[in-house]
């Protein structure tokens, strides 16, 4: 009897806050991989600029800052619900980098080609290791191309909104359900008309319509397809 194996590169992309983390890392635990949200780098990257001030419309400064940074992903150190550890020189900024500013910010750094393309490399070395779910925007499409599964979820800017709103308040932080909604449709456009490596589905993704499904049910299906 042959033993169906896995696909060993899952690449997962999506709009903002359609549940790609809790997704990827559902599905990284239990085929035993690593989980790697590349957001979080680009995300790093805004929240070094605003802490030093940099000028973010300047496409220069900002991507001499990418190629200098010493990001680090290591694997969870505390048990505050997040997924990994980040980590900028010794600092810890895991939680700083999902500050309301970073988010206001992030799409404008990550459009710049110089930012992405010092990002992407890293990430792509370490993706084509296999036995990894990376979650992003451009992963099927750019970063690796050649992976096994290609997952594409969506779901519409109001429940994306709900989402990321409970999120919040789960955290305990006071949130804006409007607020919210304005700037996830702010970023979806801005992630999906830049020149470089814009958000959509690759060709060959499976896209999924998360609006009218639980997580549980996401990850039921997502399972189907890696046997
Ligand atoms: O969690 P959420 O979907 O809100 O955002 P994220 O995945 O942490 O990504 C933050 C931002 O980084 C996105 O809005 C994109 O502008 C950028 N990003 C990107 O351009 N390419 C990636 N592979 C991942 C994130």
């Amino acid at each position: 009897m042959t033993k169906n194996i896995p696909p060993s590169i899952i690449a997962l992309d999506g709009p903002a806050a359609s549940g790609k983390s809790t997704l990827g890392r559902t599905l990284a635990d239990s085929l035993g991989y690593l989980f790697f949200d590349t957001g979080v780098m680009y995300r790093a990257i805004t929240w070094i600029a605003l802490q030093h001030d940099l000028n973010l419309r300047d496409e220069t400064v900002i991507t001499e800052l990418a190629q200098k940074a010493q990001i680090d992903i290591r694997p969870p150190s505390k048990n505050d619900g997040r997924a990994c550890d980040v980590i900028l020189g010794d600092k810890d900024v895991t939680w700083d980098i999902r500050d309301g500013k970073v988010e206001a910010n992030v799409s404008v750094v990550s459009a710049y080609a110089g930012v992405r393309r010092a990002l992407s490399e890293h990430q792509r070395r370490i993706g084509m290791r296999g036995r990894i779910v990376m979650v992003g925007r451009d992963i099927g499409t750019v970063v690796l191309p050649e992976a096994d599964l290609k997952i594409y979820l969506d779901a519409s800017a109001e429940e994306r909104a709900r989402r990321r709103y409970d999120e919040i308040i789960a955290r305990g932080e006071k949130a804006d359900y409007d607020e919210i909604l304005k700037k996830v449709i702010e970023r979806d456009h801005i992630d999906s008309t830049r020149a470089v490596a814009p958000l959509r589905p690759a060709d060959d993704a499976v896209i999924i319509d998360s609006d009218k499904m639980n997580a549980g049910q996401v990850v039921a299906r997502v399972m189907e397809l890696c046997k």
